[in-house]
């Protein structure tokens, strides 16, 4: 597989191409079904007019719960069977609870450790009886399924890293996702879990956060994102970051 790219496909696509194992470490931030909510106890769809119109232009996030977990749970499985360390990021939301809590359970085996990101300002509820949203959740899978909560291809050394990261959310402009996670983040998960030169993989690259995280890094990356319009935004990104890189430079 091409290094340095990002495919615009079906990440179940991409992954299909790599060999067992290829990956060193991968960072995502998934897609958490914000389009569905629930009415009268029971899940429904919102409309894409409602609320989300501009957030979630260019790819329909709206799931049966069913379905949501099976897509995330075959999204892990492969991850688990390409790479060594997975980062996980998700947040808690009406359409993505019940899926991710109940895969919390299912690979608990791979799962060493939960990071808590707290996002300092919080999202205020979205109704009566709702806690206010301050927090998101990402988990650390290891592929090798060694039982604890030593990541044994951690690098980082002991004591220097908590597991709550105290990190501001992203300031939405209109030229970048609508969901994108602070670059903070990847670059903090990409010194703790790889080496120089290793290969990172983030399935769900959106405005290609995670791709620019490597470069400043030193390392690669390989990207899966779905919608056209979003890899051509994460395109211009790393273009413009290399132009300035190399511009202070040379
Ligand atoms: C929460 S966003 C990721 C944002 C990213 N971390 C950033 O900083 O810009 C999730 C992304 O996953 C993409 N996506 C949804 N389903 C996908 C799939 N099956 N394969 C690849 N990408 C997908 C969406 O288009 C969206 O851009």
């Amino acid at each position: 597989m091409e290094i340095n790219k990002i495919y615009n496909e079906d990440c179940i696509d991409t992954m299909r191409k790599m060999q067992d194992g290829c990956i060193d470490l991968v960072v995502t931030s998934p897609p958490y079904n914000m389009r569905t909510r629930i009415r009268n106890g029971q899940y429904s769809t919102r409309e894409k007019g409602e609320h989300f119109s501009v957030k979630y232009k260019y790819f329909d996030d709206a799931m049966p719960i069913e379905e949501f977990y099976n897509f995330h749970s075959n999204v892990m499985n492969e991850l688990l069977r390409v790479s060594k360390i997975i980062c996980y990021n998700i947040q808690i939301v009406s359409g993505s609870k019940e899926a991710f809590f109940k895969m919390i359970g299912d690979f608990s085996k791979y799962i060493k450790d939960i990071i808590i990101w707290d996002k300092e300002n919080g999202q205020p509820a979205m109704g009566e009886r709702v806690l206010n949203s301050c927090y998101e959740l990402i988990l650390i899978l290891e592929s090798n399924g060694i039982c604890g909560r030593t990541i044994q291809n951690a690098r980082f050394n002991r004591g220097t890293m908590d597991n709550i990261l105290r990190i501001g959310r992203c300031k939405r402009t209109n030229d970048i996702h609508a969901a994108c996670f602070p670059i903070k983040i990847p670059n903090l998960l990409i010194n703790a879990f790889s080496d120089v030169e290793n290969i990172i993989y983030d399935p769900f690259m959106g405005s290609g956060t995670t791709a620019i995280a490597a470069l400043m890094n030193n390392r690669n990356y390989i990207g899966s994102e779905i919608s056209m319009e979003y890899c051509n935004m994460a395109q211009k990104r790393i273009f413009d970051y290399s132009s300035q890189y190399k511009l202070f430079t040379q």
